[in-house]
C-alpha cells in the first residue's frame, strides 16, 4: 500500500484528514475505530459498490474489532431523494446507532450525499465520515461537508453543512469505475487545473494519454493534487462565500443543460465541460482570457472524449431561464465565474438577457 501525505481540511475544532493513497482500503476498520470509539457504525453502500468493494470494506472492520450493519440503499441520482433518505432513517433506528454512532458511506457522489445528510439529521447529527469510490467523489464531493437530496423542483435543494471525520480515497477502487464516468470525472480535474492550478492543468495536457489509461502513479498524484485544492478552498470558506463560489466555474450552464434533459442522458460532469467550454468562449469574448488559452480548456476536455457543444434542441432562452433559477445567484443577478488565465478567475454578475444573449451568440458559432 501507498499513501500519500494526509491532506487536511482546517476548519477549527471540525478539521479532518482526507487520505489518499493506492491499495489504502484495508485502513478504514483502524480509522473508523479510531472516529467511532466503540460506538455502532453503520456502512451506508449501494448494491453495485457494495458487490465490488464491500466485502473489503467490512473485513477491514472486522479486523478492527468494529461491528458494522451494512446499509444499501439503491444506485442512482433519481434515488438522491427524501424517500431513500426516509427509509435510512429507519434502517438506521432498526440499527440501533446511538448518538455516538458513525455513519460510513462507502460509494460515489449520491451515497455521500445521502449519507451525509442523514449523518447531519440523525439524532440531530453524528458522525460520519466518507470512503469516495468515484474520481468525482473522491476529487470533490466528498471533501468539503455538502450534503443535499434532490427534489422534484431541482437538485440538491434540501441539505446541511455536515463535516466528515475523515475522508478515506483509494484509487484502486477506480478501476472498476466504468468508462464514461471516469471520463466524466476528468472534466471535474480539468475544472481544478483551470482555475486553481497552472502547473496541474499543463501536467494533463502533457500526460493525457496517461491519465485516459488511468496509470497507477499518475492517477494517485492527480487524485492527490485535486484534493489538495479543494481541501485549500474550502478551508478558506466553509460556506460558500467568494472563496468557494469559484468551484462554480462551468457550472452554470452545466446545471442548467442537466435540468433541461430532466437530468437524463446526461452525466454531471459531462455538462460542466459543456458550460467550460462556454464560460471560456464568454471569457474570451469580454476580452479576460486569450483565446489560445481558453482553446487549450476546450482541446483538453475533447481529448478526455467529453462534449463541449450544447446539445441540439436546446433554446438559449430556455438555458438563460435555468441558469436564473440556478440557486447560486444574488439580487436578481448569477454570479459567473469567468477565466482570466489557467489558475485565475473573475466573477461577472449577469442578468437573464444578458445570459440570454450570450448563449445565443455561443449557439450561433462554432468555437475552436
Ligand atoms: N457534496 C458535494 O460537494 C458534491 C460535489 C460534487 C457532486 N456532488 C453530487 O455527487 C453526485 C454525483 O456523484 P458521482 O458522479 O460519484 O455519481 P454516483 O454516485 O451516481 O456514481 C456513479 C455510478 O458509479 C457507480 N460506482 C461508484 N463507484 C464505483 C466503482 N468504484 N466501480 C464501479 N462503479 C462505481 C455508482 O454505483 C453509480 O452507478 C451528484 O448527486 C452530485 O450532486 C456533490
Ligand atoms: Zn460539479
Amino acid at each position: 500500500m501507498n499513501e500519500l501525505e494526509p491532506i487536511r481540511v482546517e476548519l477549527g475544532a471540525r478539521s479532518y484528514a482526507v487520505h489518499v493513497g493506492r491499495g489504502n482500503l484495508g485502513t478504514v476498520g483502524a480509522r473508523t475505530r479510531a472516529a467511532a470509539a466503540g460506538a455502532p457504525v453503520a456502512l451506508v453502500t449501494n448494491p453495485t459498490v457494495d458487490a465490488l468493494w464491500g466485502d473489503r470494506v467490512r473485513a477491514s472492520l472486522a479486523e478492527a474489532g468494529v461491528a458494522a450493519t451494512t446499509i444499501e440503499i439503491p444506485d442512482g441520482e433519481r434515488h438522491k431523494n427524501v424517500a431513500t433518505l426516509a427509509s435510512l432513517w429507519g434502517r438506521l433506528a432498526e440499527a440501533r446507532i446511538e448518538r455516538g454512532g458513525l455513519l460510513l458511506a462507502l460509494g460515489g457522489g449520491v451515497v455521500g450525499d445521502v449519507t451525509g445528510f442523514a449523518a447531519a439529521t440523525w439524532l440531530r447529527g453524528v458522525a460520519f465520515a466518507q470512503v469516495p469510490t468515484t474520481l468525482v467523489a473522491q476529487i470533490d464531493a466528498a471533501i468539503g461537508g455538502k450534503t443535499a437530496i434532490d427534489l422534484p423542483a431541482g437538485k440538491n435543494l434540501v441539505g446541511a453543512f455536515h463535516q466528515p471525520g475523515f475522508v478515506l480515497s483509494d484509487v484502486e477502487v477506480l478501476d472498476s469505475l466504468p468508462e464514461r464516468e471516469y471520463r466524466a470525472g476528468l472534466a471535474e480535474v480539468v475544472k481544478t487545473g483551470a482555475i486553481l492550478s497552472a502547473g496541474l492543468f499543463e501536467r494533463l495536457e502533457t500526460e493525457s494519454g496517461r491519465v485516459l489509461a488511468r496509470d497507477p502513479d499518475l492517477l494517485l498524484d492527480v487524485v492527490h493534487e485535486c484534493s489538495r485544492l479543494k481541501a485549500t478552498v474550502v478551508s478558506a470558506d466553509e460556506t460558500e462565500g467568494d472563496g468557494r463560489a469559484i468551484l462554480n466555474f462551468g457550472h452554470t450552464l452545466g446545471h442548467a443543460v442537466e435540468a433541461l434533459q430532466g437530468y437524463e442522458g446526461i452525466l454531471h460532469g459531462e455538462a460542466v465541460s459543456i458550460g467550460m467550454a462556454f464560460a471560456t468562449g464568454m471569457s474570451e469574448g469580454r476580452g479576460f482570457l486569450r483565446p489560445s488559452t481558453g482553446r487549450r480548456v476546450r482541446d483538453l476536455l475533447r481529448r478526455f472524449g467529453l462534449p463541449t457543444e450544447v446539445p441540439a434542441g436546446l433554446a438559449a432562452a430556455a438555458l438563460a431561464r435555468a441558469m436564473e433559477a440556478d440557486k447560486k445567484r444574488a439580487a436578481g443577478r448569477v454570479r459567473f465565474v469567468c477565466l482570466e488565465d489557467l489558475g485565475r478567475t473573475r466573477f461577472e454578475a449577469l442578468s437573464t438577457a444578458d445570459l440570454e444573449g450570450l448563449v445565443s451568440e455561443h449557439l450561433g458559432k462554432n468555437v475552436g
